[in-house]
């Protein structure tokens, strides 16, 4: 279908009302905690390569569009399993009477957008529409669609495909359309009221969607930096999270997103280390605004930095803005360009000298680059060599084995496998490098908006 007549059909589903809105700001201090699980959905038990090769796929897929955000998506050599969707997943209230939607926890985008209307449709989603739940705006009476002349259309059209209203009837609903990795999504800006028990926030903006393609069995909350995201739309002050382990099965377990609300004080929170978030550069690609970007100025990799250009490390002020590490929670596996990627594994070949590196058509049944053979001994009696991220200010993330190295049996040997992944087609564009949820794992970490700082501290997740 093309894009006009799927847009047509969205008119034709959606209640027009229009009205302006603005968002009603509170000053008190106040802080949400909401539960925060690991999303998979339909994971397959009895083939964990299949789980772990897909995870893979779709981190190298979500990095091409991360780092490309207005290109097509490349044609990868690997087939994206949409299932599988290695995030974390929040629950929200929206509408009055509120309905409970939920949502992947996205740090690498910006718009908030849910499953909506009973129209709702998914290809290559692998879920069934009427099994989730999706958003009713007829079902709530403070749900207003926004108008094409109304400002907030522009504030996310410099991240919508469709530019705003352009070839649109502009007295009509605000259209966007949204790209993820392969998938993207589509639908009508809505206005509507996000509830939690605490405190009600009015007429916030977010993406009711009517068509997707490859999209998790949720909407996406973005946490990215620019005014459409769920942070800058409540004012957040800072919001912290701590991710559960995965060990890539089901769990019902969850651990606590917060966000912070008001003046609060600049003060540190205890026993965390803090690096600056660095400005975004100033490039074309727009998209590239709502990403975290950090100074990552060391891999250390045993005792010994490893030797990383400058030019990766450091983001282009230009058009191009391309170099630089982003924190994304939506990102399974960290993705390095490959550069980068040889030097770390290098390294860590050179400190794994007691065990060989898989070869390369054993790895290749993987997906993963970098694997040793550990055949005949366990993963738990190895002493694997430290991955210690250095950031500007000193603060250092120092991995637990879990968070890069990961068991993988292929025939009768016993592997092990970086959780770190690189594809050659990446070229130097976009973020070089792309921390993804595996490697933030049981660690509590902290996004200071108001300090603009990135803080973080080894604490175990799991809730007992
Ligand atoms: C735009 O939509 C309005 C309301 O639906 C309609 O009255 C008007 O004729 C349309 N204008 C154009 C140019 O299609
Ligand atoms: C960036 O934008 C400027 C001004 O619009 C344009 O001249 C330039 O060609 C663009 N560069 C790239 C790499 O898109
Ligand atoms: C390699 O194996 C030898 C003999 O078992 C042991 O002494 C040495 O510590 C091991 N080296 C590493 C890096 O594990
Ligand atoms: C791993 O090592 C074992 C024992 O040394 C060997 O039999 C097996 O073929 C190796 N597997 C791979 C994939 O290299
Ligand atoms: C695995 O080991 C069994 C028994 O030792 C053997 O029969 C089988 O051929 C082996 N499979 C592979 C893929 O090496």
């Amino acid at each position: 279908m093309a894009a006009s007549s799927l847009l047509s059909l969205m008119f034709l589903i959606s209640t027009l009302l229009l009205a302006s809105s603005s968002l009603s700001v509170a000053t008190n201090p106040t802080t949400f905690t909401i539960p925060l699980s690991p999303i998979f959905t339909k994971h397959q038990p009895s083939n964990p390569i299949k789980t772990l090769n897909s995870l893979a796929s779709s981190s190298l897929t979500r990095a091409h569009q991360l780092k490309r955000p207005k290109s097509k998506p490349p044609l990868t050599k690997t087939k994206v399993f949409s299932h599988s969707y290695g995030g974390y997943s929040i629950s929200l209230n929206f509408g009055t009477p509120p309905q409970t939607i939920s949502f992947l926890l996205d740090t690498g985008s910006s718009p908030v957008w849910f499953p909506c209307t009973s129209q709702y449709f998914c290809t290559d989603c692998d879920i069934d529409p009427s099994k989730i739940p999706l958003f009713i705006p007829k079902l709530s009476s403070s749900s207003k669609f926004i108008n094409c002349q109304n400002p907030n259309c522009a504030v996310i059209s410099s991240i919508n495909s469709l530019s705003g209203c352009q070839g649109c009837n502009c007295s009509q609903a605000c259209p966007y359309s949204f790209l993820y990795g392969l998938g993207s999504t589509l639908g009508l800006l809505l206005s509507e009221t996000l509830d939690f028990p605490e405190k009600l926030f009015t007429n916030f903006l977010v993406g009711c969607s009517i068509f997707s393609t490859q999209q998790p069995s949720a909407g996406i909350a973005g946490f990215g930096r620019t005014p459409e995201s769920l942070p800058s739309q409540l004012g957040l002050t800072k919001f912290s999270y701590c991710l559960i382990s995965r060990r890539f099965d089901d769990t019902s377990e969850s651990s606590d997103l917060t966000l912070y609300r008001g003046s609060s004080s600049d003060a540190k929170t205890p026993g965390l280390s803090y690096t600056p978030f660095r400005k975004n550069p100033v490039s074309n690609d727009s998209a590239f605004r709502e990403y975290y970007y950090v100074d990552l100025l060391k891999i250390i990799v045993g005792s010994k930095p490893v030797n990383i250009p400058y030019k990766y490390l450091v983001p282009e002020n230009n058009a191009n803005g391309n170099g630089g590490t982003i924190v994304d929670s939506g990102t399974t596996f960290t993705t390095m360009e490959k550069p980068i990627f040889d030097a770390v594994a290098t390294a860590l070949e050179a400190e794994m000298g007691n065990f060989s590196r898989a070869s390369a058509n054993v790895v290749a049944s993987t997906l993963f680059n970098l694997c040793f053979n550990i055949t005949g001994l366990k993963f738990e009696k190895i002493k694997f060599p430290e991955l210690t991220f250095e950031f500007k200010g000193g603060a250092k993330l120092e991995l637990p084995v879990g968070n890069y190295f990961v068991p993988v049996d292929v025939g009768n040997s016993s592997l092990v496998c970086l959780t770190i992944v690189t594809d050659s087609t990446f070229g130097s564009v976009g973020p070089a490098i792309i921390l993804g949820n595996t490697q933030q794992q049981n660690f509590y970490v902290e996004f200071d908006l108001k300090n603009d700082r990135f803080g973080f501290r080894r604490q175990t997740c799991n809730k007992k």
